[in-house]
């Protein structure tokens, strides 16, 4: 009798500490990893992403928020930057490539990123040219197959209009400059970020994922998919060789010709948060599954060949990611 108590005892102890140390050990493994919840309320969100450069005002966002969805930024007023990053979807176009100005597409045949948490990155554009949101604006206002407007024109415009003219004295005295416009568009992309279910459970809430999902995660953190995506976003952070395991040459038709930095094969590491929502995948778009990305990942990214479990839970643990965005309290 005093066996079986004791017994007994030793194990359901056991169990309930077991349960708490795996958490725990998974939570702390994520964090070591460089895994990071999103900021969950306006003063983590200000501690984050504030710089002295680009103060965060809530007029300075909101006149941000009107700019990313205003026709005026495109030649023929017939795109905003929502055309091709669609808050419902995502944060891009599902399209192998961005289609533009007339019905222009992607020289380079390059693939829409999302604009959610996109300002969590160091690095942003395929080959990571621009450091910053603000600096990555001018790109799309100015390509010609993009909104293909000169920044001259489009200082004219907004000049032209009382509501431009209202905002601008508001939140820069009055100044319409292009890199004012820059900075408001930077400004409301910061306040783009999403949690889901991971973010809940690195937080602390051992029941946000299931125990499936946090195969998935210890899969993704033990086979060194986190060595690349890491950060608040999980990538964004380095540029690295694709591929890297192997001296052949794309595992996907390389429609485009697109061979990242200065043409060494480097790229951007994409960042994966609601990676479920953007489909196709890859530089160019030529990967639609996301089961197939994962393969050719962990055969060309890292130097252990994953099998089709351990994919189908790095997959579950991917649905984690998904999330809403979170209400910083900025609207009005
Ligand atoms: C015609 C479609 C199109 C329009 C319009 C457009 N974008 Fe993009 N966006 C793209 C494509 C394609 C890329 C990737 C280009 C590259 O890497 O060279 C991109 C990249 C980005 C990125 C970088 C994301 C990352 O993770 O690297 C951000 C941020 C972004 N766009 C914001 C904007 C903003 C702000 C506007 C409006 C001023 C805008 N976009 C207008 C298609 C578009
Ligand atoms: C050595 C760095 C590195 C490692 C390790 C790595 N990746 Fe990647 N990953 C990249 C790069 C770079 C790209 C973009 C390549 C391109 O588009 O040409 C990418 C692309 C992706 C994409 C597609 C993103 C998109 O928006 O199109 C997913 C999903 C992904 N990786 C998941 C994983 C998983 C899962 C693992 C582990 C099995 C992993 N990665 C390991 C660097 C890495």
């Amino acid at each position: 009798m005093k066996i079986l108590i004791s017994f007994l005892l030793i194990s359901s102890s056991f169990f309930l500490f077991g349960e708490e140390i795996n958490n725990a050990e998974l939570r702390l493994l994520a964090t070591k990893s460089g895994l990071e919840s999103v900021p969950k309320n306006h003063k983590e969100l200000l501690k984050k992403l504030d710089t002295a450069e680009n103060k965060l005002t809530n007029q300075k966002i909101n006149l941000g928020r009107t700019l990313f969805f205003e026709p005026l930024l495109s030649r023929d007023e017939t795109l905003t930057c929502a055309s091709c990053h669609k808050m419902n979807e995502g944060g891009d176009d599902n399209l192998p490539t961005a289609i533009g100005y007339r019905g222009r597409t992607n020289p380079k045949h390059l693939n829409s990123p999302t604009v959610l948490n996109a300002a969590l990155s160091k690095f942003l554009f395929w080959d990571g040219r621009a450091k910053s949101v603000e600096e990555q604006a001018s790109g799309p206002m100015q390509a010609h197959f993009e909104m293909n407007l000169t920044p001259k024109e489009l200082v004219k415009r907004l000049s032209k209009s009382q509501m431009y003219q209202n905002s601008f004295k508001e939140v820069f005295d009055g100044n319409i400059t292009f890199e004012n416009v820059k900075k408001s568009i930077g400004a409301y992309e910061k306040t783009l970020l999403t949690r889901g279910k991971f973010d809940e459970f690195l937080d602390g809430n051992n029941k946000a994922m299931s125990e499936r999902e946090k195969i998935g995660l210890e899969i993704f953190i033990k086979n060194g998919c986190v060595k690349c995506h890491y950060g608040i976003a999980l990538g964004g952070q380095s540029i690295e060789k694709f591929p890297k395991y192997k001296s052949s040459a794309f595992p996907f038709k390389n429609i485009g010709n697109f061979k990242g930095k200065d043409g060494k094969y480097l790229f951007r590491v994409p960042i994966l948060r609601n990676i479920t929502k953007t489909s196709p995948y890859y530089h160019n778009g030529e990967v639609k599954k996301l089961s197939t990305v994962i393969q050719i990942e962990s055969e060309y990214e890292t130097d252990k060949k994953l099998n089709k479990k351990q994919i189908n839970s790095i997959l579950e643990f991917f649905k984690t990611l998904d999330g809403k965005l979170v209400d910083y309290g900025i609207d009005g």
